[in-house]
């Protein structure tokens, strides 16, 4: 296979890990990819959503597969964009169509989703500028903590929940009136607080059948604790404790099948990863939000607990035959931590020297934020590392990724020291 990843994140330094290690694998390219990714494939100067310039490259390189590995170019319509391209069209996308991302590109789309196939999620109603006054209202009313969610992609930034309907009702006005996240802010979710513990479970499906992947559990907050700003996520666990037969069972008969069938159903072409992002509220699962792509730094976790061969399964994808495939999930735990600049997910520097990373024996290191000058490589955003391990249980690989980073070195470098804190 020859394959394009389109990313530069510590999600795509992973992925090209795990397929770099595939038989099939012919050629790699990763556009723009990092000083990471360069050890698995080759990288590629090349924006992720200038679909000419990809399209060049596919024909010249004669890439038989396209891998968006973010939801930028997925939303943006990568899928229709092939598919309707004669000379594309024979090119394996894995990833939905622009319809089916919308599942993760407008959160409106998720929620009547969810309420059309009877996919458990929190009471919302959704409100725009023609509906403002009755959405100031409807705050008034609403129980507190309350949730609001920018309709479209914000970068992760468009949620805000508060316990003040006052703040409540200034974030709404914000959002819709003053443009904050511009036209994502549109439309506003309005949201039931759910109390509970997170956990991400992905699908790989091609349209009709699907797999379940290790499942994961990511640390958004900068703080210990889960305190602090959210971020792109500073750590994962995977295997989630809680994620027992149970549980996984109501996830697959209520979640997942519901939201594969439901897409079939509505004639939404969809092959690729769905990430669902779920809460537990004592016992039940319910879906927090849908993603139309793996998570970051779930991968960082999932692929290497991941025994099956990627490039294969993207072939049965291609071929609408996942029914062929059983998911070997490695008896190891994982986890990975990430090494962040110092500020982030506020202002950071760039440009830092980073050492010691050949240092590292015990842990694998995926670059996110990186890019290479000369033989230095060097800080290029807010999160810069993942140090993944592997271990017996849960804390050894933690252990193993506190012992391995302190290996590592740049200015202002910082971490969680708390990942997996509640299963201790
Ligand atoms: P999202 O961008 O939808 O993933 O939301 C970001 C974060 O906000 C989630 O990971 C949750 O921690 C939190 N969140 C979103 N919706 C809810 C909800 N209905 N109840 C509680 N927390 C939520
Ligand atoms: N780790 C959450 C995400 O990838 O959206």
């Amino acid at each position: 296979m020859k394959i394009l990843l389109l990313g530069s994140g510590g999600r795509e330094s992973a992925l090209a890990w795990k397929m770099k290690q595939s038989p099939l694998c012919e050629a790699l390219y990763i556009a723009p990819g990092n000083a990471g990714t360069a050890q698995y494939g080759q990288n590629v100067a090349m924006g992720i959503n200038d679909f000419e310039a990809i399209k060049t490259f596919c024909l010249e390189q004669q890439i038989d597969t396209l891998f968006p590995g973010s939801e930028d170019p997925l939303v943006n319509g990568v899928y229709d964009f092939f598919k309707n391209d004669a000379a594309l069209k024979h090119i394996t996308i894995v990833g939905p169509s622009r319809a089916g991302a919308q599942l993760e590109g407008s959160k409106d789309f998720a929620k009547e989703f969810m309420q059309r196939h009877q996919i458990p999620t929190a009471a919302y109603a959704t409100f725009d500028a023609t509906n403002f006054e009755e959405g100031l209202a409807y705050l008034e009313q609403h129980s507190t903590p309350v949730v609001l969610k920018a309709d479209g992609l914000a970068a992760g930034k468009g949620v805000v929940i508060t316990s003040d309907t006052e703040e409540a009702k200034q974030v709404f006005t914000d959002m819709i009136k003053g443009n904050q996240f511009g036209s994502a802010g549109a439309r506003v979710v309005i949201e039931q607080f759910l109390t509970g513990i997170e956990l991400s479970v992905f699908a790989f499906t091609d349209g009709t059948n699907f797999v379940i992947l290790p499942e994961a559990k990511d640390y958004k907050r900068i703080g210990e604790g889960d305190t602090g700003l959210n971020t792109g996520g500073m750590g994962a666990i995977s295997p989630v404790p809680f994620a027992r037969d149970e549980f996984m069972s109501k996830v697959m008969d209520r979640v997942v099948k519901p939201t594969v069938e439901g897409l079939a159903k509505e004639e939404i072409i969809y092959q690729g990863f769905i990430f669902f992002g779920l809460i537990n509220v004592d016992g039940e699962p319910y879906v927090i939000e849908y993603n139309c792509r793996m998570g970051d730094p779930e991968t960082e976790v999932v692929m290497p607990r991941l025994e099956n061969d990627l490039l294969e399964m993207i072939q049965h994808l291609g071929d609408r035959s996942l029914d062929q495939v059983q998911v070997q999930h490695s008896a190891k735990a994982a986890c990975t931590v990430m090494l962040v600049a110092g500020g982030y997910p506020e202002d950071y520097a760039k440009g830092d020297a980073i050492s010691g990373i050949e240092k590292v024996s015990n842990s694998i290191v995926f670059h996110a934020g990186t890019k290479q000058d000369g033989e230095q490589v060097l800080t290029n955003g807010g999160r810069v590392l993942a140090v993944t391990s592997y271990g017996d249980t849960i804390l050894d690989a933690l252990a193993q990724s506190y012992e391995s980073l302190q290996q590592i070195s740049f200015n202002n470098q910082n971490y969680r020291k708390d990942i997996g804190y509640e299963f201790k």
